[in-house]
C-alpha cells in the first residue's frame, strides 16, 4: 500500500475544490478590505463576506444578520459562553453542559468555575445521549446558560436538540449548540431547535481551517454579548479585527454546498459506514461498537477491538488515517473524557478507534482500509 486512505474527517476535512476555486481570487485579486468601502477593491471584498454571510445564515435557517465570522468554533464557542456569563448583570451563575461536550466548551466552562460560576456536567446514558429531562431537572433560578452539543465528535451521537431547545425556552434561559461536527452531515434549523447561539466551524465541512462562525438569535439586541476582544468594531463589535475575506468566502461555499448536497451525502456515508463496520465485524469478532445504534452521525464509526494496543494498531496501520479519540499530552496517555462518560473502561478506551468517513471516501477506500485493519489485526492479536 502506498496511498493514504484518510478516514479522519471528524477531525478535519479536505477543502472542496470548489470552494478552493472559489476563494482563490481573493487572496490577491480582490485584495481589499471590507471595511473601507471608499474604492471598489473594498466593496468587492465586502460584497464577498455578505454573500458568504447569506449562505452561512441560509445553511441553518438564519437571516444573514445573525451571523458573526470567527476563526472557527472553539472560538464561537468560548465567545457564545464567556460572551453570555460576561453579559450577565450578576457576577456569577449557573451553567448546564453535558460531560461528553469538546473541550472548547468543557474550558470555558471550568474557565468560569474558578470565577465562581457552578457548572452542572450531565452524563449522558452509556450510548451517548443526554436526557432532556436531566437537562430540564438542572436548570435552578441561577441558571443562565446551557450548552449542548448537536452531535459528538467522538462517538458521534446526535442529540435531542429540539427537545432540549424547547425546555430552555421554557425556562427562558440561553441555549447554546455546538454544531460544527453536525454541518454537512444533518440538518440544522435554528428556529426548529430554538437555539440562541450556534457554533460553527468551517474545516469540519469541507471548508478552510481558520473561518466558523457564530450564530447570534439577539445579536441585534445591545448588551446580549460581551465581546472577547476590542477593536475595530467589524462584525458589529461583537468580534472585532479585519476579516478574512478568503476563508469566510470558503465558509460560505462550503456552507452552500453542505446544503445542497446533505439529502444524498446522508445516505451515501451511512451505506459506506454499514459496510465498514460488517468487514471489521468479520475480522475482529469481538468488536464493540460506542455511540447510539440509530441516532448517529452518518459516516462515523467508533470502535473498540479488545485487546488490542492502542499505540501499536495507529502505528502498524500507517496508510490508513484515523484517530484514537484519546487526547495524550506529555507522553502520558489520558483515556477520552467522552468514552468514560460513557462508562467505558481504561483498556477499552485504549483499544479504541474512530473511523471517519466523509465526502471524497469511496467505496474501494473502504474495502481497502478494512482489508488494512484485518492485517494489522492479525498480527496484533
Ligand atoms: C464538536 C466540536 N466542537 C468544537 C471543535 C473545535 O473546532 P475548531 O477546530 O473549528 O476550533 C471541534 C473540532 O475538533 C468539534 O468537533
Amino acid at each position: 500500500m502506498s496511498k493514504l486512505i484518510y478516514l479522519d474527517n471528524n477531525s478535519t476535512t479536505p477543502v472542496d475544490p470548489l470552494v478552493f476555486e472559489e476563494m482563490k481570487p481573493y487572496f490577491s485579486e480582490v485584495c481589499g478590505n471590507p471595511s473601507n468601502q471608499h474604492h471598489a477593491a473594498g466593496s468587492r471584498a465586502a460584497r464577498a463576506v455578505e454573500k458568504a454571510r447569506s449562505q452561512v445564515a441560509a445553511a441553518i435557517g438564519a437571516e444573514p444578520e445573525s451571523i458573526v465570522f470567527t476563526s472557527g468554533a472553539t472560538e464561537s464557542n468560548n465567545l457564545a459562553i464567556l460572551g453570555t456569563c460576561r453579559a450577565h448583570p450578576a457576577p456569577v451563575g449557573h451553567i448546564v453542559t453535558s460531560a461528553i461536550e469538546h473541550k472548547a466548551v468543557l474550558e470555558p466552562c471550568r474557565h468560569l468555575e474558578s470565577m465562581g460560576w457552578n457548572v452542572t456536567y450531565l452524563r449522558p446514558d452509556g450510548q451517548g445521549l443526554v436526557n432532556w429531562q436531566a437537562v430540564d431537572a438542572a436548570i435552578t433560578p441561577q441558571t443562565l446558560l446551557v450548552s449542548i452539543m448537536a452531535a459528538n465528535n467522538e462517538v458521534g451521537t446526535i442529540q435531542e436538540v429540539e427537545k432540549i431547545g424547547k425546555v430552555c425556552a421554557h425556562h427562558g434561559v440561553v441555549f447554546h449548540c455546538d454544531a460544527a461536527q453536525a454541518l454537512g452531515r444533518m440538518a440544522i434549523n435554528v428556529d426548529e431547535w430554538q437555539v440562541d447561539l450556534l457554533s460553527l466551524s468551517g474545516h469540519k465541512a469541507y471548508g478552510p481551517k481558520g473561518a466558523g462562525a457564530l450564530y447570534i438569535r439577539e445579536k441585534r439586541k445591545a448588551g446580549s454579548l460581551t465581546p472577547l476582544c476590542f477593536g475595530g468594531g467589524q462584525e458589529a463589535g461583537i468580534r472585532p479585527g479585519t476579516l478574512p475575506v478568503p476563508g469566510i468566502v470558503g465558509l460560505g461555499i462550503a456552507c452552500a454546498l453542505a446544503s445542497q448536497r446533505l439529502s444524498d451525502e446522508v445516505g451515501r456515508l451511512h451505506a459506506l459506514r454499514r459496510n465498514l463496520l460488517e468487514r471489521l465485524a468479520k475480522s475482529c469478532p469481538d468488536l464493540l461498537v460506542h455511540g447510539h445504534p440509530s441516532r448517529s452521525l452518518p459516516g462515523l464509526l467508533s470502535v473498540a477491538f479488545p485487546g488490542v494496543d492502542g499505540d501499536q494498531f495507529l502505528f502498524a496501520l500507517r496508510d490508513v488515517a484515523i484517530s484514537q479519540g484519546s487526547a495524550c499530552t506529555a507522553g502520558s496517555p489520558e483515556p477520552s473524557h467522552v468514552l468514560t462518560a460513557l462508562g467505558v473502561g481504561y483498556d477499552l478506551a485504549r483499544s479504541s478507534f474512530r473511523f471517519g468517513i466523509g465526502r471524497f471516501t469511496t467505496h474501494e477506500d473502504i474495502e481497502t482500509a478494512a482489508t488494512e485493519v484485518a492485517r494489522v489485526l492479525d498480527i496484533l492479536r
